[in-house]
């Protein structure tokens, strides 16, 4: 069994260990929970400072050209495109998550109708986030579509054979299971049939690496505040293949997505390429932040390094919860095989989730918990040691065997 001067030793070995120092972390916390919200990277505060005070309080309504406001959407997607495998001028940073997936899947479903007439069916996994669901059921609705939900991508193929899908909306990694699906092969599987499909990169960008034109995605949208740091409420990002870009406009014609927003027209006539998946006045202090937390990333140099630690952390915590904490009723939910696993470790347990989670937190180790019966655990390779995972499943036993988690509930 791995003791904890082994794992220590392990800190100490880490190429990356030094990125910790990057993040302001609150001391004696272990926060396993990045996958919900980043830490908070060190250079932020001064960074939204700066905006706030210089170029809000002194540079005023110049700041727009002269501090490079008008830019932000831009220069921050050039950034996260080099996290996602995707092309300079391909990506932007816009709104929320939701919204994107609903100005996306409007699209996609757009340019699959103009291709295949008649296509009227939108698939996608009964477990994926449920605001992804949401909008495309009313999206669904509006456009006089259906929703078809399957239990698991493996009932994927037959659907997809029928040639009736117009687009498959998954997510990389499951929320509630960290399940990783193999992009590339269900993006070859769909277009083989003339089906396009729309990624949510929530859980994965800055998690695992991602090569969008490699896999030849169609569309992807991603959030700004969990692995990419951003902060509460970050704004999100949308691609879009350049093959599909300028082919027609997404249904939130707004001001930013204009060819040219300081001409004022009284018509609309859409940017070019992805600009035109812009809406209204970025976010600065949001764009500002997310920025510093995407820096933190591109700091650490490669994605494939921070895959590998992120791995070898799941791989370690996975090992110490079935060793040390076997005999409690706690199930396994995030496939052991390494290919299928994305950056978190999710254990279910049948009656006292919400208990241990509780009590855990209470002991300094935050994670979450997700109705019904889901602990969450995220590991983010730029700041969680392996010692760090070492005393989380060591408290966890403690839990579980001093029976805390009843005695916080009764
Ligand atoms: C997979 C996934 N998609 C979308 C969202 C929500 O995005 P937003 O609330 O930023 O629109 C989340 C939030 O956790 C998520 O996990």
């Amino acid at each position: 069994m791995t003791t904890r001067e082994q794992a220590q030793a392990w800190d100490r070995d880490d190429a990356l260990a030094s990125h910790r120092a990057l993040f302001d972390l609150p001391p004696g916390l272990i926060y396993l929970d990045g996958n919900s919200l980043g830490a908070l990277p060190r250079a932020t505060p001064e960074r939204v400072s700066q905006v706030v005070r210089g170029e809000w309080g002194q540079g005023l309504i110049r700041s727009w050209n002269k501090a490079g406001w008008v830019d932000l959407p831009r220069r921050v997607g050039d950034k996260i495109a080099r996290l996602v495998g995707a092309g300079a001028g391909e990506l932007v940073v816009a709104d929320s998550t939701s919204v994107n997936v609903f100005k996306t899947l409007h699209a996609a479903l757009a340019i699959a109708r103009q291709d295949r007439p008649g296509r009227r069916l939108i698939v996608s996994e009964r477990d994926n986030f449920p605001t992804d669901l949401y909008i495309a059921d009313s999206l669904a609705r509006e456009q006089g579509c259906t929703l078809l939900l399957v239990d698991a991508v493996e009932q994927l193929g037959p659907l997809l054979d029928d040639g009736e899908v117009a687009v498959l909306m998954l997510t990389h990694v499951n929320y509630r299971t960290g399940r990783m699906h193999d992009m590339a092969e269900l993006n070859r599987r769909a277009h083989a049939q003339g089906t396009l499909v729309l990624w949510d990169l929530a859980h994965s960008a800055g998690a695992v690496p991602l090569d969008l034109h490699r896999d030849d995605a169609d569309f992807a949208v991603g959030c700004g505040y969990k692995y990419l740091n951003g902060g509460p409420g970050a704004p999100a990002f949308v691609w879009v293949h350049p093959r599909h870009a300028g082919r027609c406009t997404q249904p939130l014609s707004g001001w930013f997505g204009h060819a040219a927003p300081f001409q004022f027209t009284p018509t609309y006539t859409p940017a070019p390429g992805v600009g035109r998946y812009l809406c209204g006045t970025p976010a600065v202090l949001g764009m500002a932040a997310l920025e510093c937390g995407v820096d933190t990333l591109l700091a650490a140099g490669d994605m494939q390094a921070l895959r590998a630690k992120s791995l070898a952390l799941t791989q370690l915590f996975i090992e110490l919860v079935d060793q040390r904490c076997a005999g409690h009723g706690l199930a396994l939910v995030t496939p052991r095989t390494v290919h299928l696993r994305g950056s978190q470790v999710c254990l279910s347990h049948p009656t006292d989730a919400y208990a241990i989670m509780q009590a855990l937190i209470a002991r300094g180790v935050i994670g979450d918990f997700r109705a019904p019966d889901i602990l969450r655990f995220g590991f983010t390779p730029l700041y969680t040691r392996f010692v760090d995972v070492w005393d989380a499943v060591d408290r966890l036993e403690q839990v579980l065997s001093s029976g805390a988690a009843r005695e916080a509930v009764t």
